[in-house]
């Protein structure tokens, strides 16, 4: 296992992510639910920040946005040689995605205290450990799904906000001291 990559300055690193009571987050490149109010809360609450996602999960956004998330700075992990257009950068690695991601939050976003890490599977297992804070769309459905969320030590976290909805709660967990 390679050590947790590491912020150089204080800033929060934060994990959000809808997730399934089985753990599915997504099936097919694509997230196997339709949910217009986890959408604007993502939305609003990554705006104006730098977030970092697999080359998969960005794909998929662009497919759907035909570009990538509007107001913010998308780092895209990848090992390709990507084009991408101005308001998303490439890392090789998360390190490299950790700096990318300082760079836009001093750069473009007024020196935000927030970095986010939004998925998918592969980009949420790397962070796990670094993570501060996780911003968790819990939906009462256990779909099929083709990628899931890491497990995560219950003994590690501790929940600091919840929000229940009809079928699903917005949920805040901190990394305990
Ligand atoms: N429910 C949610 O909140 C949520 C959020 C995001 C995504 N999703 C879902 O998750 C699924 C996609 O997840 P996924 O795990 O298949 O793909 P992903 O994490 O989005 O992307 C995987 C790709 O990212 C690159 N990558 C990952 N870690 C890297 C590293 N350490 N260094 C360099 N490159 C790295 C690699 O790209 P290359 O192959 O180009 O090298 C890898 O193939 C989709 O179904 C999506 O809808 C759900």
């Amino acid at each position: 296992m390679t050590d947790a990559p590491e912020l150089e300055t204080d800033r929060e690193l934060v994990g959000i992510v809808a997730v399934a009571d089985n753990g599915v987050i997504g099936r097919d490149g694509e997230m196997p639910w339709h949910l217009p109010e986890d959408l604007r809360h993502f939305k609003e609450t990554t705006m104006d920040h730098p977030v970092i996602m697999g080359r998969v999960t960005h794909e998929g956004i662009l497919e759907a946005l035909g570009e990538p998330l509007p107001g913010r700075t998308t780092v895209v992990l990848t090992s390709r040689d990507l084009e991408t257009p101005g308001n998303a950068v490439v890392a090789r690695d998360l390190e490299g995605a950790l700096e990318a991601a300082e760079r836009a939050a001093d750069e473009r976003h007024g020196g935000t205290n927030r970095l986010f890490v939004a998925g998918g599977a592969t980009v949420y297992e790397g962070f796990l450990s670094s993570l501060d804070r996780l911003i968790v769309t819990e939906i009462d459905d256990d779909p099929a799904g083709d990628a899931t969320f890491p497990e995560r030590d219950p003994e590690t976290w501790r929940e600091v906000e919840r929000d229940d909805r009809d079928g699903f709660s917005f949920v805040e967990y901190v990394r305990k001291e």
